[in-house]
């Protein structure tokens, strides 16, 4: 049940803005547990596929989301790109993301609170959070960004497949008729496309601190 004391920072925004670095470096410094919600859409994808199935089918997508157990989120073949657009499609539809709302939910309001970054955090799983960021950085160097992780975790990519998936994935995850990605009303907007990644903590920490003031 939602702990009105909990601490919930939310982070959303789109591809490779750099949501995962912030939401981890955030977690730690304010002592918090984190979530990496695209790791949900990311589980049910993956067994789909192990299962031979397309993404295309809903109804079993549905069935495993509300299968899915804790330890499927930790695969790393999750963090294949092919699979993340697999995600993309299956997280359009309205009955898997209702499987996988409430342990998201859950999730933020366990004491003392969390750290949750996806697409829809700020707007639909936790719209009373203590603060919310919307991170945004321009595409191409996202996908600069995305490269470079790719070849870090050893796994081959091709610069204009990247681009391509990641365009259609940006359409797909803003254009869905539930939970699109969208700047909550109160979120506060941070453009990393010029800036560190010690410039977007301190500026996100910054913000959080200011926000909780506010509250406490
Ligand atoms: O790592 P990246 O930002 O590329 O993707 P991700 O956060 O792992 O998310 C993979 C896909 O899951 C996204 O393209 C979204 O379609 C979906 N997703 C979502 O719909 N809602 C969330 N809260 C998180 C992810």
């Amino acid at each position: 049940m939602a702990n009105s004391i909990c601490f919930v920072i939310t982070v959303d925004g789109p591809s490779a803005s750099g949501k995962g670095t912030l939401a981890r470096r955030l977690a730690k410094h304010f002592c918090l547990r984190y979530l990496d919600t695209g790791s949900i859409y990311r589980a049910i994808a993956f067994k789909m596929e192990k299962n031979g199935c397309d993404s295309l089918q809903a109804e079993l997508a549905e069935r495993i989301a509300l299968r899915l157990a804790k330890e499927d989120l930790n695969e790393p073949e999750l963090r294949r790109e092919d699979i993340g657009l697999k995600a993309s499609v299956i997280a359009a539809y309205p009955k898997v993301r209702e499987a996988v709302l409430d342990y998201q939910r859950e999730f933020a309001y366990t004491l003392p609170g969390a750290v949750l970054d996806g697409r829809d955090i700020g707007t639909v799983v936790c719209p009373n959070a203590t603060a919310k960021i919307y991170l945004d950085a321009n595409r191409e160097i996202r996908v600069t960004r995305r490269l470079k992780e790719l070849q870090l975790r050893g796994m081959e990519s091709i610069e204009a497949h990247v681009l391509l998936e990641m365009k259609e994935r940006d359409k797909r995850d803003k254009k869905r008729s539930v939970a699109p990605l969208k700047l909550a009303q109160d979120a506060y907007l941070i453009d990393s496309s010029n800036l560190t990644e010690d410039e977007v903590f301190e500026n996100a920490v910054c913000f959080i601190e200011k926000k909780y003031g506010e509250v406490v």
